[in-house]
């Protein structure tokens, strides 16, 4: 393959939309494949589909086959495996897509910007962001270092902490210690007060969550989770708190990132917190308030922590930063997710759209972000 310079052969930016992949989250972010793709206006960009298969091929997903993922029958989108493998060459100016046809490689053409679109692990945690690195490929959102930390409820507890922002009490359980010592991991619970949350450490969705209402549940659900990641993080719940979020927007002018309108969740479901069923099929078990009916002073701290939480973790582009008020009127961070939910009726795209920046625009915004983001160390 030869080196290409897009300037002068394309007349338009080239957006590799990279989507699905391997995580549990693979049918959530075909969903927002379709949406985010029918929000790019044609006319600026040119869009080539990046479908990474459930056993972790690149393939190449026409447009037309992109806007037709959609839930069918409460089920979840999923690529096909039966196309050619896709794969990114590095070339002097950056990267080209390449498909292989038989034996040899057919060129695609140059990359100027990949948005990733890929939920949880292998996707949201850093690892393709450093493929994009080692690349040289301009990139959408957070580095690695910053996604692996929001991935890793753990680490981006300790973080947090660091900085000197609320965060509630936890226990983490590595799989090594788990496997040296299960006794003493339980006994390290004991410090907690029930009702825990017992979660996969890198997960998301709420996949893998269990609620503990006492030390008989305990066992079970540190299995269940184990289940998704070998590492466990046990949290002490918050007992009828309200759980508000926040978008999160780098500025392009280099200022301060900025702080979206405040949306809260009010969950009805029958697990009694904002579990897969309720984020994905919902059926009336949530209400979705955007902007969130709270008292000016309380906005105005979750909108503060919020970009603090952005900058704590060196976050890029954008982030959706969850929060629990609890009933003393404190607000604790839950979590940072650097790649949230963001089909158009996602509550990252509707926080921005009640703050005036609609969902198309929003997707521009973040695509002009990664454009005029340097390569390489910055
Ligand atoms: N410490 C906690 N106290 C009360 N509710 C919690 C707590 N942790 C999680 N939850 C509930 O579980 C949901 C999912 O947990 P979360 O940590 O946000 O995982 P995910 O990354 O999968 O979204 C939250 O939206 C909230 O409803
Ligand atoms: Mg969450």
């Amino acid at each position: 393959m030869t080196d290409v310079d897009s300037s002068q052969m394309y007349a338009r930016p080239r957006v590799a939309v990279i989507f699905g992949g391997v995580s549990s989250e693979h049918g959530v972010s075909c969903l927002t494949a379709s949406g985010v793709l029918a929000a790019i206006d044609p006319n600026r960009y040119d869009v080539i589909g990046v479908g990474i298969t459930r056993s972790g091929r690149w393939v190449i997903v026409e447009s037309d086959a992109i806007a037709k993922l959609e839930v069918t029958d409460g089920r979840l989108p999923e690529l096909s495996e039966d196309a050619a493998d896709a794969m990114l060459v590095r070339s002097a100016g950056g990267s080209e897509l390449a498909v292989r046809s038989q034996s040899a490689l057919a060129q695609l053409g140059p990359v100027d910007v990949a948005f990733s679109l890929l939920h949880g692990p292998f996707g949201e945690d850093g690892t393709i962001q450093g493929l994009f690195e080692m690349m040289g490929v301009r990139y959408v959102g957070a580095g690695v270092l910053a996604s692996a930390v929001g991935m890793d409820k753990h680490f981006m507890k300790l973080v947090l902490s660091a900085s000197g922002l609320p965060v509630g009490p936890f226990v983490a359980i590595p799989p090594a210690e788990w496997r040296r010592d299960p006794a003493a991991c339980l006994e390290s619970v004991a410090a907690l007060d029930y009702p825990l949350y017992v979660k996969p450490a890198r997960g998301g969705s709420s996949l893998g969550i269990t609620k503990v209402d006492d030390q008989a549940g305990l066992e079970a659900a540190i299995a269940f989770a184990q289940r998704y990641d070998p590492k466990v993080i046990i949290e002490q719940g918050f007992v009828d708190a309200r759980e508000l979020e926040c978008g999160v927007l780098a500025d392009p002018a280099g200022g301060r990132p900025e702080a979206s309108q405040v949306a809260e969740i009010r969950v009805h479901s029958e697990s009694g917190f904002y579990d897969f069923d309720a984020k994905y099929l919902p059926e009336e078990q949530v209400d979705l308030d955007v902007p969130a009916e709270v008292d000016g002073d309380i906005a105005a701290e979750v909108r503060d922590l919020a970009v603090r939480t952005f900058e704590a973790i060196g976050c890029e582009g954008l982030a959706r930063v969850d929060v629990f008020v609890t009933r003393d009127r404190r607000v604790i961070v839950n979590e940072i997710n650097t790649m949230p939910g963001f089909t158009e009726h996602s509550m990252f795209p509707q926080m921005w759209s009640a703050s005036g920046l609609p969902y198309p625009d929003l997707v521009e915004r973040l695509i002009r972000l990664g454009l005029e983001r340097p390569v390489g160390l910055r």
